[in-house]
Protein backbone atom coordinates (compact mmCIF):
# COMPACT_ATOMS: atom_id res chain seq x y z
CA UNK A 1 0.00 0.00 0.00
CA UNK A 2 1.43 3.54 -0.77
CA UNK A 3 2.45 5.55 1.99
CA UNK A 4 3.62 9.49 3.29
CA UNK A 5 6.45 9.81 4.98
CA UNK A 6 6.49 13.38 6.75
CA UNK A 7 9.26 15.08 8.31
CA UNK A 8 7.71 17.14 11.08
CA UNK A 9 8.73 20.35 12.07
CA UNK A 10 8.28 23.03 9.35
CA UNK A 11 6.08 26.27 9.39
CA UNK A 12 3.48 26.39 6.75
CA UNK A 13 3.78 29.58 5.04
CA UNK A 14 2.28 30.91 1.76
CA UNK A 15 -0.99 30.26 0.18
CA UNK A 16 -3.09 27.02 -1.43
CA UNK A 17 -6.77 26.71 -3.44
CA UNK A 18 -8.88 24.50 -2.16
CA UNK A 19 -10.75 21.78 -4.52
CA UNK A 20 -14.67 21.39 -4.78
CA UNK A 21 -16.25 19.49 -1.99
CA UNK A 22 -16.17 15.88 -2.58
CA UNK A 23 -20.01 15.65 -0.65
CA UNK A 24 -21.03 18.07 -3.08
CA UNK A 25 -19.69 16.50 -6.30
CA UNK A 26 -20.94 13.22 -5.92
CA UNK A 27 -24.77 13.95 -5.22
CA UNK A 28 -24.63 16.44 -8.06
CA UNK A 29 -22.92 13.57 -10.45
CA UNK A 30 -25.78 10.70 -9.23
CA UNK A 31 -28.35 13.77 -10.20
CA UNK A 32 -26.86 14.30 -14.14
CA UNK A 33 -28.07 10.71 -14.35
CA UNK A 34 -31.83 12.05 -14.24
CA UNK A 35 -31.26 14.97 -16.90
CA UNK A 36 -30.83 13.60 -20.70
CA UNK A 37 -28.06 14.97 -22.89
CA UNK A 38 -24.98 16.40 -21.34
CA UNK A 39 -24.26 18.37 -17.92
CA UNK A 40 -21.09 19.87 -17.74
CA UNK A 41 -20.06 20.21 -14.12
CA UNK A 42 -16.94 22.45 -13.09
CA UNK A 43 -14.81 21.81 -10.14
CA UNK A 44 -15.08 18.91 -9.74
CA UNK A 45 -12.36 17.47 -7.21
CA UNK A 46 -9.95 14.58 -8.71
CA UNK A 47 -10.73 11.91 -6.02
CA UNK A 48 -11.25 8.22 -5.70
CA UNK A 49 -14.37 8.78 -4.67
CA UNK A 50 -15.41 10.46 -7.59
CA UNK A 51 -13.73 7.95 -9.74
CA UNK A 52 -16.07 5.50 -8.29
CA UNK A 53 -19.33 7.69 -9.27
CA UNK A 54 -17.86 8.13 -12.90
CA UNK A 55 -17.67 4.11 -12.96
CA UNK A 56 -21.00 3.61 -11.99
CA UNK A 57 -22.34 6.61 -14.46
CA UNK A 58 -20.50 4.37 -17.09
CA UNK A 59 -22.18 1.37 -16.48
CA UNK A 60 -25.43 2.84 -16.51
CA UNK A 61 -24.28 4.03 -19.81
CA UNK A 62 -23.38 7.94 -19.45
CA UNK A 63 -20.79 8.92 -21.18
CA UNK A 64 -18.13 10.85 -19.63
CA UNK A 65 -15.31 13.20 -20.69
CA UNK A 66 -13.31 14.47 -18.13
CA UNK A 67 -10.83 17.97 -18.65
CA UNK A 68 -9.08 17.97 -15.41
CA UNK A 69 -11.50 19.40 -12.92
CA UNK A 70 -14.47 19.74 -15.59
CA UNK A 71 -16.62 16.72 -16.20
CA UNK A 72 -19.24 16.52 -18.61
CA UNK A 73 -21.88 13.61 -18.35
CA UNK A 74 -24.33 13.12 -21.22
CA UNK A 75 -26.74 10.68 -19.60
CA UNK A 76 -28.93 10.45 -23.25
CA UNK A 77 -28.77 6.36 -23.66
CA UNK A 78 -28.85 4.48 -20.00
CA UNK A 79 -28.70 1.35 -20.91
CA UNK A 80 -28.60 -0.47 -17.04
CA UNK A 81 -31.22 0.15 -14.49
CA UNK A 82 -29.00 -1.43 -11.83
CA UNK A 83 -25.24 -0.67 -9.73
CA UNK A 84 -23.42 -4.55 -9.55
CA UNK A 85 -21.78 -5.41 -5.97
CA UNK A 86 -18.47 -4.74 -6.73
CA UNK A 87 -18.94 -0.77 -8.31
CA UNK A 88 -20.94 -0.28 -5.00
CA UNK A 89 -18.38 -1.38 -2.55
CA UNK A 90 -16.08 1.37 -4.40
CA UNK A 91 -17.74 3.79 -2.72
CA UNK A 92 -20.17 3.48 0.33
CA UNK A 93 -21.99 6.66 -0.19
CA UNK A 94 -22.99 5.09 -3.57
CA UNK A 95 -26.88 4.96 -1.84
CA UNK A 96 -26.81 8.58 -3.32
CA UNK A 97 -27.40 6.72 -6.90
CA UNK A 98 -31.31 5.42 -5.35
CA UNK A 99 -32.83 8.41 -6.01
CA UNK A 100 -31.72 9.20 -9.24
CA UNK A 101 -32.07 5.45 -10.31
CA UNK A 102 -35.70 4.99 -9.18
CA UNK A 103 -36.76 8.22 -10.20
CA UNK A 104 -35.66 7.43 -13.84
CA UNK A 105 -36.09 3.78 -13.93
CA UNK A 106 -39.18 1.91 -12.66
CA UNK A 107 -37.36 -0.89 -11.06
CA UNK A 108 -33.70 -1.36 -9.76
CA UNK A 109 -31.23 -3.39 -7.48
CA UNK A 110 -28.41 -2.55 -5.62
CA UNK A 111 -26.46 -3.79 -2.79
CA UNK A 112 -27.05 -2.76 0.83
CA UNK A 113 -23.90 -0.38 1.54
CA UNK A 114 -22.36 -1.80 4.56
CA UNK A 115 -21.11 -0.22 7.45
CA UNK A 116 -17.56 1.59 7.48
CA UNK A 117 -14.53 2.27 9.37
CA UNK A 118 -17.30 4.90 11.56
CA UNK A 119 -19.28 2.36 12.72
CA UNK A 120 -22.75 0.92 11.25
CA UNK A 121 -24.48 3.56 8.48
CA UNK A 122 -28.17 2.40 8.36
CA UNK A 123 -30.02 3.36 5.50
CA UNK A 124 -34.01 3.49 6.97
CA UNK A 125 -34.79 6.99 6.51
CA UNK A 126 -34.12 6.27 2.53
CA UNK A 127 -35.75 3.39 2.46
CA UNK A 128 -38.60 5.00 4.98
CA UNK A 129 -39.25 7.63 2.47
CA UNK A 130 -38.97 5.58 -1.00
CA UNK A 131 -41.64 3.19 0.21
CA UNK A 132 -44.13 6.76 0.89
CA UNK A 133 -43.21 7.67 -2.93
CA UNK A 134 -44.68 4.67 -3.62
CA UNK A 135 -41.40 2.43 -4.24
CA UNK A 136 -41.78 -0.93 -3.16
CA UNK A 137 -38.13 -2.44 -1.25
CA UNK A 138 -37.53 -6.21 -1.20
CA UNK A 139 -34.35 -7.02 0.42
CA UNK A 140 -32.65 -9.67 -0.16
CA UNK A 141 -28.77 -11.72 0.19
CA UNK A 142 -27.49 -7.63 0.42
CA UNK A 143 -28.92 -6.34 -2.11
CA UNK A 144 -31.92 -3.73 -2.16
CA UNK A 145 -34.75 -4.43 -5.28
CA UNK A 146 -36.46 -1.98 -5.74
CA UNK A 147 -39.59 -0.96 -7.81
CA UNK A 148 -42.35 1.55 -8.65
CA UNK A 149 -45.53 0.11 -10.86
CA UNK A 150 -46.42 4.07 -11.61
CA UNK A 151 -44.57 7.62 -11.40
CA UNK A 152 -42.99 8.41 -7.69
CA UNK A 153 -45.57 10.39 -5.51
CA UNK A 154 -44.76 13.98 -4.09
CA UNK A 155 -45.11 12.80 -0.16
CA UNK A 156 -44.78 14.38 3.22
CA UNK A 157 -41.77 13.43 4.88
CA UNK A 158 -40.00 14.03 8.36
CA UNK A 159 -36.79 12.75 9.05
CA UNK A 160 -36.10 11.69 12.69
CA UNK A 161 -32.78 13.22 11.91
CA UNK A 162 -31.49 15.74 9.86
CA UNK A 163 -29.68 12.85 7.64
CA UNK A 164 -27.86 14.53 4.71
CA UNK A 165 -27.64 11.46 2.46
CA UNK A 166 -31.70 10.83 3.04
CA UNK A 167 -32.11 14.58 2.19
CA UNK A 168 -30.09 14.10 -1.21
CA UNK A 169 -31.78 11.10 -1.63
CA UNK A 170 -34.96 12.29 -1.11
CA UNK A 171 -34.79 15.27 -2.74
CA UNK A 172 -33.61 13.44 -6.14
CA UNK A 173 -36.60 10.58 -6.00
CA UNK A 174 -38.55 14.23 -5.67
CA UNK A 175 -37.84 16.90 -7.99
CA UNK A 176 -39.84 14.42 -11.16
CA UNK A 177 -41.92 12.92 -8.84
CA UNK A 178 -46.13 13.25 -9.57
CA UNK A 179 -47.30 15.80 -7.25
CA UNK A 180 -45.54 17.94 -4.16
CA UNK A 181 -43.04 16.88 -1.46
CA UNK A 182 -42.41 18.34 2.06
CA UNK A 183 -38.74 17.43 3.95
CA UNK A 184 -39.09 18.39 7.06
CA UNK A 185 -36.10 18.02 9.57
CA UNK A 186 -33.94 18.51 6.31
CA UNK A 187 -30.36 18.69 6.36
CA UNK A 188 -29.12 21.94 6.23
CA UNK A 189 -24.91 21.60 5.07
CA UNK A 190 -23.99 23.73 2.51
CA UNK A 191 -23.71 20.76 0.30
CA UNK A 192 -27.76 20.27 0.32
CA UNK A 193 -28.05 23.52 -1.11
CA UNK A 194 -25.09 22.99 -4.22
CA UNK A 195 -27.54 19.95 -5.14
CA UNK A 196 -30.90 22.06 -4.76
CA UNK A 197 -28.75 24.62 -7.03
CA UNK A 198 -27.36 22.22 -9.80
CA UNK A 199 -31.57 20.98 -9.92
CA UNK A 200 -33.11 24.15 -10.47
CA UNK A 201 -30.81 24.83 -12.80
CA UNK A 202 -31.92 22.15 -14.48
CA UNK A 203 -35.36 22.79 -14.28
CA UNK A 204 -36.49 21.55 -11.06
CA UNK A 205 -38.70 23.62 -8.64
CA UNK A 206 -37.22 23.49 -5.31
CA UNK A 207 -37.79 25.87 -2.46
CA UNK A 208 -36.02 26.13 1.35
CA UNK A 209 -33.18 24.29 0.88
CA UNK A 210 -30.66 25.19 3.54
CA UNK A 211 -33.15 25.31 5.99
CA UNK A 212 -35.44 22.89 7.75
CA UNK A 213 -38.21 22.44 5.75
CA UNK A 214 -37.19 21.64 1.65
CA UNK A 215 -40.43 22.13 -0.64
CA UNK A 216 -40.21 20.49 -4.08
CA UNK A 217 -42.91 20.47 -6.74
CA UNK A 218 -42.51 17.17 -9.00
CA UNK A 219 -41.44 18.94 -12.90
CA UNK A 220 -42.35 16.10 -16.14
CA UNK A 221 -38.54 16.42 -16.63
CA UNK A 222 -34.83 17.82 -16.14
CA UNK A 223 -32.78 19.05 -18.97
CA UNK A 224 -28.92 19.45 -18.42
CA UNK A 225 -26.93 22.16 -17.37
CA UNK A 226 -23.44 23.70 -16.70
CA UNK A 227 -22.59 23.95 -12.61
CA UNK A 228 -19.74 24.62 -10.40
CA UNK A 229 -19.10 22.78 -7.62
CA UNK A 230 -19.23 24.67 -4.57
CA UNK A 231 -15.45 24.58 -2.63
CA UNK A 232 -14.49 21.73 -0.02
CA UNK A 233 -15.04 23.78 3.82
CA UNK A 234 -14.05 20.12 5.41
CA UNK A 235 -10.77 20.71 3.02
CA UNK A 236 -10.16 23.73 4.14
CA UNK A 237 -10.72 23.35 7.95
CA UNK A 238 -8.04 20.95 7.72
CA UNK A 239 -5.60 22.77 6.17
CA UNK A 240 -6.40 25.83 8.87
CA UNK A 241 -5.18 22.68 11.55
CA UNK A 242 -2.17 22.48 9.82
CA UNK A 243 -1.25 25.84 9.70
CA UNK A 244 -2.28 26.22 13.64
CA UNK A 245 -0.59 23.08 14.22
CA UNK A 246 2.96 24.47 12.91
CA UNK A 247 2.69 27.54 13.91
CA UNK A 248 2.58 29.22 10.53
CA UNK A 249 1.03 31.87 8.30
CA UNK A 250 -1.23 30.33 5.29
CA UNK A 251 -3.93 32.03 2.64
CA UNK A 252 -6.71 29.51 2.00
CA UNK A 253 -8.09 30.73 -1.60
CA UNK A 254 -11.19 29.55 -3.77
CA UNK A 255 -12.85 28.82 -0.98
CA UNK A 256 -16.22 29.71 1.25
CA UNK A 257 -15.40 31.00 4.37
CA UNK A 258 -19.13 31.60 5.44
CA UNK A 259 -19.57 28.31 4.86
CA UNK A 260 -17.24 28.03 8.26
CA UNK A 261 -18.67 30.43 10.57
CA UNK A 262 -19.25 28.48 13.22
CA UNK A 263 -16.02 26.70 13.73
CA UNK A 264 -13.74 30.01 13.15
CA UNK A 265 -14.60 30.91 16.93
CA UNK A 266 -12.67 27.42 17.91
CA UNK A 267 -9.52 28.56 15.73
CA UNK A 268 -9.18 32.15 17.61
CA UNK A 269 -9.69 30.39 21.08
CA UNK A 270 -6.64 28.83 20.57
CA UNK A 271 -5.31 31.73 19.50
CA UNK A 272 -5.25 31.90 16.01
CA UNK A 273 -5.65 34.92 14.15
CA UNK A 274 -7.99 35.09 11.07
CA UNK A 275 -8.66 37.30 8.32
CA UNK A 276 -11.92 36.49 6.27
CA UNK A 277 -12.41 37.83 2.67
CA UNK A 278 -15.56 36.17 0.69
CA UNK A 279 -14.19 33.64 -1.42
CA UNK A 280 -10.70 33.60 0.98
CA UNK A 281 -9.08 33.75 4.48
CA UNK A 282 -6.18 34.57 6.19
CA UNK A 283 -4.78 32.29 9.69
CA UNK A 284 -1.85 32.68 11.44
CA UNK A 285 -0.97 30.20 13.96
CA UNK A 286 0.06 30.50 17.26
CA UNK A 287 3.53 28.81 19.01
CA UNK A 288 1.71 28.07 22.43
CA UNK A 289 -2.10 27.21 21.30
CA UNK A 290 -4.74 26.84 23.76
CA UNK A 291 -7.07 23.74 24.35
CA UNK A 292 -10.44 25.04 23.26
CA UNK A 293 -13.84 24.46 25.20
CA UNK A 294 -16.06 20.91 24.80
CA UNK A 295 -16.44 20.49 21.13
CA UNK A 296 -19.67 18.78 20.24
CA UNK A 297 -20.30 17.84 16.58
CA UNK A 298 -23.70 18.30 15.50
CA UNK A 299 -25.62 18.08 12.35
CA UNK A 300 -24.40 21.94 10.03
CA UNK A 301 -24.37 24.76 10.88
CA UNK A 302 -23.16 22.82 14.77
CA UNK A 303 -19.44 21.50 14.21
CA UNK A 304 -18.97 18.94 11.70
CA UNK A 305 -18.57 15.39 12.52
CA UNK A 306 -16.16 15.36 9.56
CA UNK A 307 -13.61 18.07 11.16
CA UNK A 308 -13.72 16.01 14.74
CA UNK A 309 -10.31 14.53 13.63
CA UNK A 310 -8.14 16.96 11.87
CA UNK A 311 -9.26 19.37 15.21
CA UNK A 312 -8.22 16.95 17.45
CA UNK A 313 -4.96 16.81 16.28
CA UNK A 314 -4.38 20.70 16.16
CA UNK A 315 -5.21 20.32 19.94
CA UNK A 316 -3.13 17.53 20.88
CA UNK A 317 -0.60 20.06 21.61
CA UNK A 318 -2.62 23.30 22.65
CA UNK A 319 -1.65 24.34 26.32
CA UNK A 320 -4.72 22.65 28.73
CA UNK A 321 -7.02 20.27 27.83
CA UNK A 322 -10.07 20.08 24.92
CA UNK A 323 -12.99 17.87 25.41
CA UNK A 324 -14.58 16.01 21.96
CA UNK A 325 -18.24 14.67 22.15
CA UNK A 326 -19.09 12.68 18.78
CA UNK A 327 -22.92 12.42 18.44
CA UNK A 328 -22.93 11.74 14.83
CA UNK A 329 -21.02 8.41 14.31
CA UNK A 330 -20.96 5.61 16.41
CA UNK A 331 -17.41 5.00 16.07
CA UNK A 332 -15.64 8.09 14.89
CA UNK A 333 -12.70 7.68 17.06
CA UNK A 334 -10.20 5.03 15.88
CA UNK A 335 -7.22 7.64 14.54
CA UNK A 336 -6.84 8.42 18.31
CA UNK A 337 -4.75 5.10 18.66
CA UNK A 338 -2.72 6.58 15.98
CA UNK A 339 -2.44 10.07 17.42
CA UNK A 340 -1.46 8.41 20.70
CA UNK A 341 1.36 6.58 18.98
CA UNK A 342 2.61 9.80 18.44
CA UNK A 343 2.88 10.77 21.48
CA UNK A 344 -0.33 12.35 21.86
CA UNK A 345 -2.11 12.07 25.48
CA UNK A 346 -5.84 11.23 24.56
CA UNK A 347 -8.50 9.06 26.17
CA UNK A 348 -11.84 7.88 25.10
CA UNK A 349 -14.97 6.96 26.98
CA UNK A 350 -18.05 6.35 24.94
CA UNK A 351 -19.05 9.51 22.80
CA UNK A 352 -16.03 11.49 24.68
CA UNK A 353 -12.22 11.70 23.90
CA UNK A 354 -10.58 14.13 26.29
CA UNK A 355 -7.16 15.82 25.04
CA UNK A 356 -4.72 16.55 27.21
CA UNK A 357 -1.89 18.97 25.81
CA UNK A 358 1.47 17.73 25.24
CA UNK A 359 4.56 19.67 24.83
CA UNK A 360 5.40 17.70 21.69
CA UNK A 361 4.58 14.84 19.25
CA UNK A 362 7.15 12.76 17.84
CA UNK A 363 7.28 10.75 14.40
CA UNK A 364 6.32 7.11 14.17
CA UNK A 365 4.82 4.73 11.60
CA UNK A 366 0.84 4.86 11.92
CA UNK A 367 -2.45 3.80 10.03
CA UNK A 368 -4.87 5.44 8.58
CA UNK A 369 -8.14 3.98 9.76
CA UNK A 370 -10.39 6.59 7.81
CA UNK A 371 -10.89 9.40 5.73
CA UNK A 372 -11.29 12.15 8.01
CA UNK A 373 -8.98 10.11 10.42
CA UNK A 374 -6.02 9.92 7.66
CA UNK A 375 -6.12 13.53 7.69
CA UNK A 376 -5.26 13.90 11.16
CA UNK A 377 -2.12 11.68 10.79
CA UNK A 378 -0.64 14.05 8.79
CA UNK A 379 -1.74 17.29 10.74
CA UNK A 380 -0.02 15.40 13.52
CA UNK A 381 2.65 14.46 11.30
CA UNK A 382 3.53 18.01 10.46
CA UNK A 383 4.48 19.18 13.63
CA UNK A 384 5.98 15.54 15.33
CA UNK A 385 9.50 15.38 15.80
CA UNK A 386 11.52 13.15 13.07
CA UNK A 387 9.39 11.50 10.16
CA UNK A 388 5.91 10.13 10.56
CA UNK A 389 5.39 7.17 8.29
CA UNK A 390 1.42 7.41 7.26
CA UNK A 391 0.13 3.98 5.75
CA UNK A 392 -2.91 3.02 3.97
CA UNK A 393 -3.20 6.64 2.29
CA UNK A 394 -5.96 5.50 -0.07
CA UNK A 395 -8.17 6.52 2.74
CA UNK A 396 -7.00 10.09 2.78
CA UNK A 397 -6.65 10.31 -1.86
CA UNK A 398 -11.15 9.59 -0.94
CA UNK A 399 -11.63 12.91 0.10
CA UNK A 400 -8.19 14.86 -0.67
CA UNK A 401 -6.84 15.90 -3.86
CA UNK A 402 -2.96 15.32 -3.80
CA UNK A 403 -2.71 16.12 0.23
CA UNK A 404 1.00 16.04 0.08
CA UNK A 405 1.27 18.54 -3.21
CA UNK A 406 -0.95 21.13 -1.26
CA UNK A 407 1.10 21.14 2.08
CA UNK A 408 4.51 20.81 0.32
CA UNK A 409 3.71 23.55 -1.71
CA UNK A 410 3.27 26.06 1.74
CA UNK A 411 6.35 24.66 2.96
CA UNK A 412 5.95 20.85 4.60
CA UNK A 413 8.30 18.12 3.85
CA UNK A 414 6.35 14.87 2.35
CA UNK A 415 7.16 12.45 0.63
CA UNK A 416 4.59 10.11 -1.13
CA UNK A 417 5.95 6.13 -1.85
CA UNK A 418 3.86 4.54 -4.31
CA UNK A 419 4.37 0.73 -3.45
CA UNK A 420 2.10 -1.97 -5.72
CA UNK A 421 -0.33 -3.68 -3.61
CA UNK A 422 0.11 -7.13 -5.02
CA UNK A 423 3.98 -7.52 -4.31
CA UNK A 424 4.46 -10.93 -3.64
CA UNK A 425 7.10 -12.11 -2.53
CA UNK A 426 7.39 -15.98 -2.88
C1 LIG B 1 -22.62 12.49 4.83
O1 LIG B 1 -22.71 11.10 5.14
C2 LIG B 1 -21.17 12.73 4.44
N1 LIG B 1 -20.83 11.92 3.28
C3 LIG B 1 -20.25 12.36 5.61
O2 LIG B 1 -18.92 12.70 5.20
C4 LIG B 1 -20.63 13.21 6.82
O3 LIG B 1 -19.84 12.82 7.91
C5 LIG B 1 -22.12 13.00 7.14
O4 LIG B 1 -22.92 13.30 5.97
C6 LIG B 1 -22.58 13.88 8.28
O5 LIG B 1 -22.38 15.21 7.96
C7 LIG B 1 -21.20 12.35 2.06
O6 LIG B 1 -21.82 13.37 1.89
C8 LIG B 1 -20.78 11.49 0.89
P1 LIG B 1 -25.92 11.11 7.50
P2 LIG B 1 -24.18 10.43 5.36
O7 LIG B 1 -26.93 10.36 6.73
O8 LIG B 1 -25.12 11.02 4.41
C9 LIG B 1 -27.64 8.21 10.83
C10 LIG B 1 -16.64 12.33 4.88
O9 LIG B 1 -15.69 12.12 5.66
N2 LIG B 1 -28.57 7.74 9.79
O10 LIG B 1 -26.12 12.56 7.76
O11 LIG B 1 -24.00 8.97 5.39
C11 LIG B 1 -26.22 7.73 10.58
O12 LIG B 1 -26.02 6.45 11.13
C12 LIG B 1 -17.95 11.63 5.10
O13 LIG B 1 -16.60 13.10 3.89
C13 LIG B 1 -29.58 6.85 10.14
O14 LIG B 1 -29.70 6.45 11.30
O15 LIG B 1 -24.48 10.94 6.83
C14 LIG B 1 -25.38 8.75 11.29
O16 LIG B 1 -25.31 8.41 12.67
C15 LIG B 1 -17.94 10.71 6.31
N3 LIG B 1 -30.42 6.41 9.18
C16 LIG B 1 -26.19 10.04 11.13
O17 LIG B 1 -27.52 9.63 10.77
C17 LIG B 1 -30.31 6.81 7.87
O18 LIG B 1 -31.13 6.37 7.02
C18 LIG B 1 -25.64 10.98 10.08
O19 LIG B 1 -25.69 10.31 8.87
C19 LIG B 1 -29.27 7.70 7.53
C20 LIG B 1 -28.41 8.17 8.51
Amino acid sequence: MSKLIIQGGHKLEGELSIHGAKNSALPILAATLMCKGESVIHNCPVLSDVDASIKILEYLGCKIKRDGSTISVDSSNIINSDIPENLMNEMRSSIIFLGSLISQCNKTSLSFPGGCELGPRPIDLHLSAFKKMGVSIIEEHGFLNCSRKAKLKGSKIALSFPSVGATENILLAAVTAKGNTIISNAAREPEIVDLAAFLIKCGAKIRGAGHDNIYIEGVNSLTPCEHRVIPDRIATSTFMSSAAITGGDIIIKDTFPNHLWTIFPIFEEVGCKLTLNKNSLRIKGNNQLKGASTIRTMPYPGFPTDLQAPIMSMCTIAKGTTIFVENIFESRYKHVCELNRLGAKICVEGKVAIVYGVDGLSGATVRCTDLRGGASLVVAGLVAEGDTEILDIKHIDRGYECIEDKLNSIGANIKRIETSEDIIIE
